[in-house]
Formats: structure tokens, sequence, C-alpha cells
């Protein structure tokens, strides 16, 4: 099996080295193709993938092409590589907003996969939702499961309307989760911690109460009645949040970046 990345930036190299250091595949059966003439260098230099700068040089020896350029440069892209594709070969699109049957349509290809990758997948604790065209078997879908298993964990969703649902859970969460750092970081310096304590305070609370959720079935609300209990410190902050609503702010944060999902895929 020889894959194709085609475009070599965060996302792409994200992917490029999960698969490379899995053990699913040998590191010169995967192929990294580009556009920017200053990336080829720096990974040339710095890396020791396959790079190209002509499509023609690996697009047609590839069994799996995953798609990792912006939306906005997908339009340019589908002209560029239609001549060359082979229908068997399996397209992963990892792009925003841009639909199976867009992908379908603009290479006249069936076996499409469009998966919601997440930042965390740099340091391979990414969670991924993916969805498929009906023409990918269920060996293709399997394989190319285990190929976005290296970059964290997947979840298969049984329609698109999902995919952009998880952008609005997964794929912007991890801002949510900065901006709630972001806020106790700021409290912390304006209680006088120094800037490194008030960081070790705020990761390892953040890290502690992730770890304690995920090493039991209580659920988030069970935790915090476990914390917070009657007149005491927890229940102040808690209280504060209720009385201003935070939980449903959150939730409205979600579904405008689910919305918006939908939006951009429209365009
Ligand atoms: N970053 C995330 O957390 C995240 C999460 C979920 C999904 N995604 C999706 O992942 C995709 C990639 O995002 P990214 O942040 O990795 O983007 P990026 O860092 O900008 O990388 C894209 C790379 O593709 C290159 N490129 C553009 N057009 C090309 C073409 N026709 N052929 C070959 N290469 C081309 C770009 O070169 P130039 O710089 O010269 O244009 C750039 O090096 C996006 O579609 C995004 O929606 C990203």
């Amino acid at each position: 099996m020889r894959i194709l990345v085609i475009g070599g930036g965060n996302m792409g190299l994200t992917y490029a080295e999960g698969m490379s250091t899995s053990f699913l595949l040998n590191r010169h059966k995967l192929m990294i193709y580009d556009k920017s003439e200053e990336l080829i260098a720096s990974l040339r230099e710095h890396s020791n993938f396959n790079v190209y700068d002509k499509i023609e040089d690996c697009l047609p020896q590839a069994d799996v092409v995953f798609i990792a350029v912006k939306p906005f440069h997908s339009e340019a892209l589908f002209s560029e590589i239609k001549p060359l594709i082979n229908k068997e070969q399996i397209f992963v699109s990892i792009m925003a907003g841009v639909t199976i049957e867009t992908i379908q349509n603009s290479l006249d290809v069936k076996k499409v996969i469009r998966a919601m990758p997440n930042l965390p997948a740099q340091v391979g604790k990414g969670v991924t939702s993916y969805t498929e065209a009906k023409e990918v078997s269920r060996i293709e879908l399997l394989m190319v499961r285990n190929l976005l298993d290296t970059t964290g964990e997947s979840i298969r969703v049984s329609s698109e309307n999902f995919i952009d649902a998880s952008t609005g859970i997964s794929g912007s969460g991890p801002a949510y989760v900065f901006y709630f750092m972001q806020s106790m970081l700021e409290a912390a310096l304006k209680m006088g911690f120094s800037t490194n304590d008030s960081k070790i305070l705020v990761s390892k609370t953040f890290e502690g109460a992730v770890e304690l959720f995920n090493q039991s079935d209580l659920s988030p609300n069970t935790w915090m009645e476990r914390v917070a209990s009657k007149g005491g410190t927890t229940r102040a902050a808690l209280d504060s949040m209720e009385d201003n609503n935070v939980k449903e702010l959150i939730k409205d944060a979600a579904y405008a970046a689910f919305d918006r999902a939908v939006e951009l895929g429209n365009e």
C-alpha cells in the first residue's frame, strides 16, 4: 500500500508522522506532495520523507490519497490532479466543509472518505470523526480507519451532518478548552501567582480532572457534585457559573461552530 499526502502543512505532516511511525506502513511507501517551495526545501533538509514537487511523479503510484490542503485551495487542486487519477484510488479528505459529493463530482471518483481531525492529533491524542461514500468497501474503510488512528482515536459517523456536528465539538473544541484555560490563568495571575506557577496550577488541574473522568464511569455532573460541598468554595464557583448561564453559552458556542461548518459546506 502506498500513501500520498497532498499538502504537507500542519495536518498533512501530522498524519504523515503518525502513519510513518505506526508500523502500519513502511516510511518509503509514504509520499508527500506540496506546492510550497519553501516547505519542500525544509522537508527535504530536515525530514526523511519522500517529498515531491511534481504531482505526476507521485499520484499515479498511490493507493490512498490524503487531501490536506485548505478548503479554498480545493478547486485548484481538483483541476490539477483529475487527469492523473485512477478510479481504484481511495481519497481521504480532511478539508473542513468540502463534501463527499463535491469531491466525487470534481474528481470523477467514487471512493471518498471524509474525516474531521482535531489539533491534538499533533501529539497523538487527536480524535477524528469520519464517514464514507457507499462505494468504499468495509476492508478499505478498516484500512483507512487504522491510518486515521495513528494520530489518536477515531469514530465512524453515519452521515456528513455528524462531520459538521463534530467540528462544533471536537474539531473546534480544543479552542474552547484553551479559552477556559486562559480564563483560569488570568484569574491565577490576578491572585498573584507567577506565570510559571499559574501554568502548573491550571494545566495540572485540567490533566488531573480529565484523568479522573477517563478512569471512572462517572459523569462530569457527578464529579462536580463530589467536589462541591454545600456552602463550600467549589459550590460558590459553580453557583457563579450557573448564575451567569455559562453552560448555555458554551452550548451556543458549539452550535455556532456547527452552523458555520454547514455554512462553509454550502459556500
Ligand atoms: N489544523 C487543524 O487543526 C485542522 C483541523 C481539522 C481539519 N483541518 C483541515 O486540514 C486541512 C489542512 O489544514 P492545515 O492547517 O494543515 O493547512 P496548512 O498548514 O496551510 O497546509 C496546507 C499545505 O497545502 C499546500 N497546498 C496548497 N495548495 C496545494 C496544492 N494544490 N497542491 C499541493 N499542496 C498545496 C499549502 O501550500 P501554501 O502554504 O503554499 O498554500 C500548505 O503547505 C484544511 O483543509 C483544514 O480544513 C485542519
